[in-house]
Order: structure tokens, then sequence, then C-alpha cells
């Protein structure tokens, strides 16, 4: 197990050693983290999963390391410290690409719609901080909630796990 903090006391730090004890890595600097998780992502028994949970930045520096060192997406794991999503009003979207539209619940996300009539689109985060699911809209207002876009990726573009229409319809290049 890998912790990053920085120096000084670290919340959680003697609950990890006392779980881990001495494969418990602990670093304080970027460099010296990137270092560690590279030793780490490249020892790792065959088979393992890499759990990340932190700040954005965090997330998306660890699975682009484990990408490099050929880790799949399906191993690779993420949860970040942003507040759950809410719900919203209910609204259809339009699959262009496959043909196919989608009511989406006031309760349910873009993404678990599309992924409920069979239609493919990558995620990981599920919170809107990887980018991983990130679409082309081709029609309609979105209301974003994710925290990796810019405004210019805005204008075009949508994290399917935490953004929603902000009117009745959405088109989408899925
Ligand atoms: S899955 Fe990470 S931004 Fe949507």
């Amino acid at each position: 197990m890998l912790t990053v903090h920085r120096p000084g006391p670290a919340p959680h730090r003697d609950d990890l050693r006392a779980l881990c004890g001495d494969r418990l890595v602990e670093v304080t600097g970027r460099a010296d983290a990137h270092a560690a998780l590279g030793r780490l992502l490249t020892t790792a028994p065959f088979g393992s999963h890499v759990h990340t949970c932190g700040p954005a930045g965090l997330i998306t520096a660890v699975a682009r390391i484990a990408r490099a060192a050929h880790w799949i997406d399906a191993r690779i794991h993420a949860e970040a410290f942003v507040p759950e999503p809410g719900p919203g009003a209910g609204f259809r979207a339009v699959l262009h690409r496959s043909g196919r539209s989608v009511e989406v619940g006031a309760r349910e996300t873009l993404l678990d719609a599309v992924h409920r009539v069979g239609v493919a689109a990558p995620a990981m985060c599920r919170r809107g901080v990887c980018g991983e699911c990130v679409t082309p809209v081709l029609d309609g207002e979105v209301e974003h909630r994710d925290t990796v876009l810019t405004d210019d990726e805005r204008a075009d573009r949508m994290a399917l796990c935490v953004s929603r229409a902000a009117g009745t319809a959405l088109g989408l290049d899925l």
C-alpha cells in the first residue's frame, strides 16, 4: 500500500501502519510518490487491482502511470474526495451513432442509462474527475457537474457520469 501526504502528521497513518506493517510505503513529495507508484505497479503480482482514493489530480496521475505500465482499465479503480452528485430532472438522451434513445430517470446518471440500453461508454471514477466518460454533445443544453472539463471543452462535450441535460433532451455522439 502507498500513502501520499504532506510532511508532518497524516490522517489514518497509525491505522494504516497497524494494518499493513512493512508493506506500507509512505511518501510526502510528488516525485517520490511517482517513483514509488512506478515501482509498485511494475512489481505487483499478476491479477492485482489498483485502488486510488484522493483528489482528482492524484486519481488522474495514478491512472496515467498504471496505463503506461500496461494495466487494463478493469483493474484501475478510484474514489474521489468529492461529494456524490445529487439527482436532477429526468430527460431523454438520443444516441445518434448507435441509433438508440433512452429516458434518463431523475435519480439515474446518464452513464447508467446509456449502459442500461446496452451502449458501450467507458468510465472509471464515476464522479466527474477522471475524464474517462467524456462524450461529444451534438445538441441540447448541458448542466455540467464535472471537475475535469475546461470551459472551452464544455462547449461541445460532457461527462456522462455526473452531468445532465439542462432541458428535456440531449443528443450525443454515442
Ligand atoms: S467516469 Fe470519470 S469523469 Fe466520468
